[in-house]
C-alpha cells in the first residue's frame, strides 16, 4: 500500500488523529485515507458541519461510542441476512452492537458468505443457529423460510453483494437468502458492499434505482478502501454502528412533539344507521373518512382520543379508543358516558330522524296496499346537548354540512348550539365531499370566517389540529 504524504500537519491536528485512528483500530494513514475518501460526501455538507469532519460528520460520528449503549432494541427480532463479500467479518460487529441494544439476531448466510465468515462464529456470536439451506427439512419442518421472514421486525442484509442486489431487484428466489426477501412483508435494510467498478457498473445501478422504488431501505455504501484490493471509491460497506443507527430509526419510534399530551377529546365519525327493521335503515353517504383523519392527528399531537363511530368501512385509527355505534341514540351515550373531555370535535353526520317504531320482523310488502309509511322522529342533537352540557369540552367544535347557504347555515349552527368553531363543508353532490378523499371548508368562530382551500382530508385534519393546538398555547401564555 502506498503512504500518503501530508506535509505541516500542526501538531494538535495530528495528535487528534493519532487518537481517532487508535479508537477505530485502525493506523493513521487508513484512517486519513478514510476521511479524503468521504470528502465527496462532506462537500454535501453544510460549512459549518464541515468545519470539524472529524467530530462532526455523520460518516464519522457513528464510529465512536462513549459508555453502554442504549437497550432500545429490546425484544426486536432482526433477520440478518450475510452475504458473500469481504465486508462480512463486519456482520460479527454487527451482531454484537445490535445484542448488546438487546435485539434478537437471527442469521441467514448465503452460501458464498460462508467462504468469508463461519457459521460457526455467526451463530456463537448471535446465539442462535444459522440459517442457510432453502430445502433443509428440519428448518423447515422448524420455522419455515415463510415464518423465518415474517417473524423478523426488520431483515437487514449486510453486506449485500452486488449477486444479492441484482436478485432481489428481479425477484429471485433459489436460495433461502433470496426467498426470505421475497416473502417478506417487513421493512427491508440493505448494506451494500462491493468493489467501486461494480457499484458504479449500469447493471447495478439500474438495480439500486429498482430496489428504491420498491421501497428497499438503503445505507451506505461508504467511499473509502476497499479491503481486497487497495482500490479505493464508493462501494465500501457502512460501519456497524451506521448500520446500527440506521436500524434505530426504522425501528423506534420517532420523537414527534405532543403539544396535546394531557388533553382529552372526544371526535365522533361517520353516519348513523337509523333501523327501520332488521334489515333496512335509514343513512346517509357519510364515508367517516375526514373524523378518522381529525382522531388520528389529534393522536399523534398526544391528545387521548375516543373516536365514537358510525359504520364505515374504514379501519380505526391505531392511536384512538375507538367505539362503535350504530343509531344516533347510541352515539349520544358514548359521547356523554366519555366526558369530561378538554376537546371535542363532532364530525359524525348523524341523522335528523329516526323512525318512531322500527319492525322486529323484516316488513312485507302486501300486494295492493301500496308503500308502508313511515313515522320519523328527531334524534337527540348531539353538539347541541355538548354545548350545553354541565361538562362542555372546553373547546367544542362542530360541522356542518350543507348543499345551500353554507355560511348562513353555519353561522345559525354556532350560536344555537353553543360551539366554539363551526367547520362548513359544501356537500352538495358536485363537490364529491361525502365519501371523496378531498374536501373545502370555511371555518368559522366568534372572531370570524376563514376559507381554507380544497385539500385531501388528512391535511384539513392537521390544519384543523394546528389551529387546536395553537388554541390550546394561547389559552396556556395568557395564564
Ligand atoms: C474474494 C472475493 C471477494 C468478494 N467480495 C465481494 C463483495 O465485496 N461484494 C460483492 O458484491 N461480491 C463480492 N464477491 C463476489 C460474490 O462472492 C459472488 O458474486 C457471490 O456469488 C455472491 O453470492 P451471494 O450474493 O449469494 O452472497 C467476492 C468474491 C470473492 C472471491
Amino acid at each position: 500500500m502506498a503512504s500518503i504524504t501530508i506535509r505541516n500537519l500542526d501538531e494538535e491536528t495530528k495528535q487528534t488523529l493519532r487518537e481517532y485512528a487508535a479508537k477505530n483500530g485502525r493506523s493513521m494513514e487508513e484512517q486519513v485515507r478514510l476521511i479524503l475518501g468521504d470528502v465527496k460526501k462532506l462537500s454535501l455538507l453544510e460549512p459549518a458541519q464541515i468545519f470539524n469532519p472529524i467530530a462532526t460528520s455523520p460518516i464519522h460520528q457513528q464510529s465512536e461510542e462513549k459508555g453502554a449503549p442504549p437497550v432500545n432494541l429490546k425484544g426486536k427480532l432482526i433477520l440478518l441476512v450475510i452475504g458473500g463479500g469481504i465486508a462480512a467479518y463486519k456482520c460479527l460487529d454487527l451482531i454484537r452492537r445490535l445484542r448488546e441494544r438487546g435485539a434478537l439476531v437471527r442469521p441467514v448466510m448465503t452460501n458464498a458468505a460462508h467462504e468469508f465468515v463461519t457459521p460457526l462464529s455467526v451463530s456463537a456470536i448471535a446465539n442462535d443457529k444459522v440459517f442457510s439451506e432453502l430445502f433443509d427439512r428440519d428448518d423447515e419442518h422448524d420455522i419455515g423460510h415463510i415464518r423465518l421472514s415474517r417473524e423478523a421486525d426488520l431483515i437487514v442484509v449486510a453486506p449485500t453483494t452486488a449477486d444479492l442486489m441484482a436478485k432481489m431487484a428481479q425477484g429471485h428466489a433459489n436460495d433461502l437468502a433470496s426467498t426470505v426477501l421475497m416473502a417478506t412483508d417487513k421493512p427491508v435494510l440493505i448494506a451494500p458492499a462491493m468493489n467501486p467498478k461494480m457499484w458504479s457498473h449500469p447493471a447495478t445501478q439500474r438495480n439500486i434505482k429498482l430496489l428504491h422504488s420498491d421501497g428497499i431501505h438503503f445505507i451506505g455504501p461508504n467511499a473509502g478502501e476497499m479491503a481486497e484490493s487497495g482500490e479505493a471509491g464508493l462501494g465500501r460497506m457502512a460501519e456497524p454502528l451506521e448500520i446500527v443507527s440506521a436500524i434505530e430509526n426504522l425501528l423506534l419510534p420517532k420523537k414527534i412533539p405532543q403539544p396535546l399530551a394531557g388533553k382529552r377529546a372526544i371526535v365522533t365519525s361517520g353516519p348513523t344507521h337509523e333501523p327501520i327493521d332488521p334489515v333496512r335503515y335509514i343513512a346517509n353517504r357519510s364515508s367517516g373518512k375526514q373524523g378518522h383523519a381529525i382522531a388520528e392527528a389529534l393522536g399523534q399531537a398526544g391528545a387521548e382520543v375516543i373516536l365514537v363511530s358510525g359504520p364505515v368501512d374504514i379501519p380505526d385509527p391505531e392511536n384512538c379508543e375507538t367505539i362503535n355505534i350504530q343509531t344516533a341514540r347510541e352515539m349520544q351515550q358514548a359521547v356523554e358516558t366519555a366526558l369530561p373531555a378538554d376537546i371535542a370535535v363532532m364530525v359524525a353526520a348523524v341523522a335528523d330522524w329516526r323512525t318512531v317504531n322500527a319492525s322486529d320482523e323484516k316488513m312485507k310488502k302486501e300486494n295492493g296496499k301500496g308503500p308502508a309509511s313511515l313515522q320519523l322522529t328527531e334524534n337527540p342533537d348531539i353538539l347541541k346537548t355538548l354545548g350545553h352540557h354541565k361538562q362542555r369540552p372546553q373547546l367544542l367544535i362542530g360541522f356542518a354540512a350543507e348543499t345551500e347557504a353554507l355560511e348562513e347555515h353555519a353561522k345559525a349552527k354556532l350560536k344555537s348550539k353553543n360551539a366554539d368553531w363551526i367547520i362548513a363543508n359544501d356537500v352538495s353532490p358536485e363537490g364529491g365531499v361525502m365519501g371523496g378523499d378531498k374536501n373545502t371548508v370555511k371555518r368559522l368562530s366568534k372572531s370570524g370566517i376563514e376559507d381554507w382551500p380544497k385539500m385531501d382530508k388528512s391535511e384539513v385534519a392537521q390544519k384543523l389540529v394546528n389551529e387546536i393546538i395553537k388554541h390550546f398555547t394561547v389559552e396556556t401564555l395568557e395564564i
